[in-house]
C-alpha cells in the first residue's frame, strides 16, 4: 500500500465522472470532525477519505496545498503521511481526498489524542509508542515534512498485527510563515522539525505526563 520515493501518483487527481454530479457524503459516513474539517470516508474507494471545511480557512488550504507540492517535487517518501490525492466536488461543497489510513483489521485508526486520553480506556504501551515516535521523528527531519504544530490530535497510530504500530501525520502539514526559502534550505527546514518536535514532546511530558524517554536528545541528529 505504501508508495515509495519518487512516485508521483500522490498528486494525480482521482478518476471522477463529471457527469455523475457531486459525491453525496452522508452523516454514516463520517470519521471525525475537526476544528475546520469534517473528514468522511470516500464512498467510492474505503482508503480514501475526502475532508470538507465546515468553517472555512482557505489560507490553511493554500498552506497544505504549497507543502505538499514541494514535497513532492523534493521525492518525499509518504510512508508515514496519509497522501493527498486532489480536490472533488461534494454535496457539502469541495472536498480534498486522501489517504484514510486504517489498521491492520479495517478499523479507521485513532488520533494519538484518542489513545492518550483516559476516558477511551484504550492506552498505548511505551513499548509501542517509542519505536513509532521515533520512526516519525526520523521520517519528518528526512523527508523535511514542516508542519505547524505538532499536535496528538494531527497524528494517527495505525496498529500492526503484531500490537505495535506507526504514527503518520494527517493533518497541520506546511507553515502559517511559509517562507519559500526556509523549505528549500535543508538545514533550516531540519532545525524547525526539531525545533517544533521539541515542543511536541515538552507538551506530551507537561499534558499528559509521558516521558518517553530522550527521543530527541543531541545524539539523534
Ligand atoms: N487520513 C486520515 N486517516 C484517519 N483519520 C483521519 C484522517 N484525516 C483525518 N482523520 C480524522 O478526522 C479528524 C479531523 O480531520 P483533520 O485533522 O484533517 O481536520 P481539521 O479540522 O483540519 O483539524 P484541526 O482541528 O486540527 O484544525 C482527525 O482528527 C482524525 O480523527
Ligand atoms: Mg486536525
Amino acid at each position: 500500500m505504501n508508495q515509495r520515493k519518487g512516485d508521483n501518483r500522490g498528486m494525480a487527481p482521482p478518476a471522477t465522472d463529471p457527469d455523475a454530479g457531486p459525491i453525496r457524503l452522508t452523516p454514516d459516513l463520517l470519521v471525525a470532525r475537526g476544528h475546520h474539517r469534517a473528514c468522511y470516508v470516500d464512498p467510492r474507494d474505503r482508503d480514501h477519505c475526502i475532508k470538507v471545511y465546515h468553517r472555512p480557512d482557505p489560507k490553511d488550504l493554500k498552506r497544505e496545498q504549497t507543502a505538499y507540492r514541494v514535497l513532492q517535487r523534493h521525492g518525499a517518501d509518504w510512508e508515514l503521511l496519509s497522501r493527498y490525492f486532489g480536490e472533488v466536488t461534494t454535496n457539502l461543497g469541495p472536498g480534498y481526498v486522501f489517504e484514510l489510513i486504517r489498521d491492520h483489521d479495517g478499523r479507521v485508526s485513532r488520533t494519538l489524542e484518542h489513545y492518550l486520553d483516559p476516558a477511551t480506556h484504550e492506552s498505548l504501551t511505551a513499548a509501542e509508542l517509542t519505536p513509532a515516535m521515533r520512526a516519525l521523528r526520523r521520517f519528518l527531519i528526512d523527508n523535511r515534512v514542516i508542519s505547524q504544530e505538532i499536535a496528538p490530535r494531527n497524528l494517527v497510530f495505525r496498529r500492526r498485527a503484531d500490537r505495535g504500530g506507526d504514527l503518520l501525520m494527517i493533518d497541520d502539514i506546511g507553515n502559517r510563515d511559509y517562507i519559500p526559502i526556509r523549505n528549500h534550505l535543508a538545514f533550516m527546514a531540519r532545525n524547525r522539525i526539531r525545533l517544533y518536535w521539541g515542543r511536541f514532546e515538552a507538551r506530551l511530558r507537561e499534558g499528559y505526563g509521558l516521558d518517553l524517554g530522550a527521543i530527541s536528545g543531541p545524539d539523534s541528529a
